[in-house]
């Protein structure tokens, strides 16, 4: 077996799939919060994906992938069991500061549910008291429900139709789960950015720090070519280096909601071309 080679692949739905891969260094050294760069072909575009889990018994990483655009869609129709990525580099970002919380949420949104896993697994084993409120579109779409419950003491699903837990956004979810318990120390939020801000805005009231992981387009991931600058308070930050986790109270959402929109037309066109 060699690095990269992809060992095993769960395909969620129509569209989100998982790969494990095989790295055992990557696998050692990966924390929660921690991000890789991945080029599926040698003149693949180099994508940022949070890591989901790792398995240092295995040496393996895993990916979890939604086919939305050109790159992930080549993703979804080549990455196969015994194929390899070309390249993955990793991992970067500050891994996510798993303190002595004693009680937190874990809000994961569609995708970003896969990466909120390994921070709820961690807040567990640090022996804190784990409520994780997770949200997908239906029923359908849900995945990962086990490996949630084996690490969360609560668990509240909320879907957008109302087929599985409750019927609603995740916000729902937090907004009940602070009324059940008085001594929330900390929400984590991955999820779409019109998600976490709602996220951010559902604890600010209640003053409870909120951290959040954005996901700006990333071009190098060292820091160099500020493709993924983000607006932390009056601070320009770089997410690749300076994050991916950041304080969501501060974070400037409508500035990152722009600068993902201004590629929008350039994705669309290149998913085109590669359809036609
Ligand atoms: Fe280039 Fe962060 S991806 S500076």
């Amino acid at each position: 077996m060699s690095d990269f080679e992809i060992v095993a692949r769960s395909d969620f739905s129509d569209v989100t799939f998982s790969l494990e891969v095989r790295h055992p260094l990557m696998a050692r050294a990966a924390k929660p919060g921690q991000f890789v760069i991945v080029m599926e072909h040698e003149h693949g575009e180099r994508i940022p994906l949070t890591l989901a889990d790792f398995d240092r018994d295995k040496g393996t990483i895993t990916l979890v992938i939604q086919a939305v655009g050109k790159t992930t869609r080549e993703m979804q129709q080549n990455c196969r069991v015994g194929t390899r990525l070309h390249a993955l580099v990793g991992p970067m970002g500050i891994p996510s500061h798993i303190g002595a919380a004693k009680k937190v949420i874990c809000v994961g949104g569609g995708l970003g549910v896969a990466p909120i896993y390994p921070q709820a697994r961690a807040y567990k084993e640090s022996g804190a008291y784990v409520i994780g409120v997770l949200g997908f579109r239906n029923k359908g779409l849900i995945f990962w429900e086990d490996k949630f419950r084996a690490c969360c003491d609560e668990l509240i699903l909320c879907t957008d139709d109302g087929s599985a837990g409750i019927k609603g956004l995740v916000t729902e979810g937090i907004k009940q789960s602070i009324s059940a318990h008085a001594d929330i120390d900390e929400v984590v939020a991955i999820g779409p950015p019109i998600m976490m801000k709602g996220c951010a805005e559902a604890t600010r009231p209640f003053g409870i720090k909120t951290m959040v992981s954005l996901n700006p387009v990333m071009v190098d991931g060292t820091g160099m070519c500020g493709g993924c600058r983000v607006k932390i308070g009056e601070v320009v930050k770089f997410a690749c280096v300076d994050g991916p986790d950041f304080d969501g109270h501060l974070v400037d959402f409508d500035d990152l909601m722009a600068r993902l929109g201004r590629f929008r037309p350039t994705e669309k066109a290149a998913l085109e071309a590669w359809q036609e």
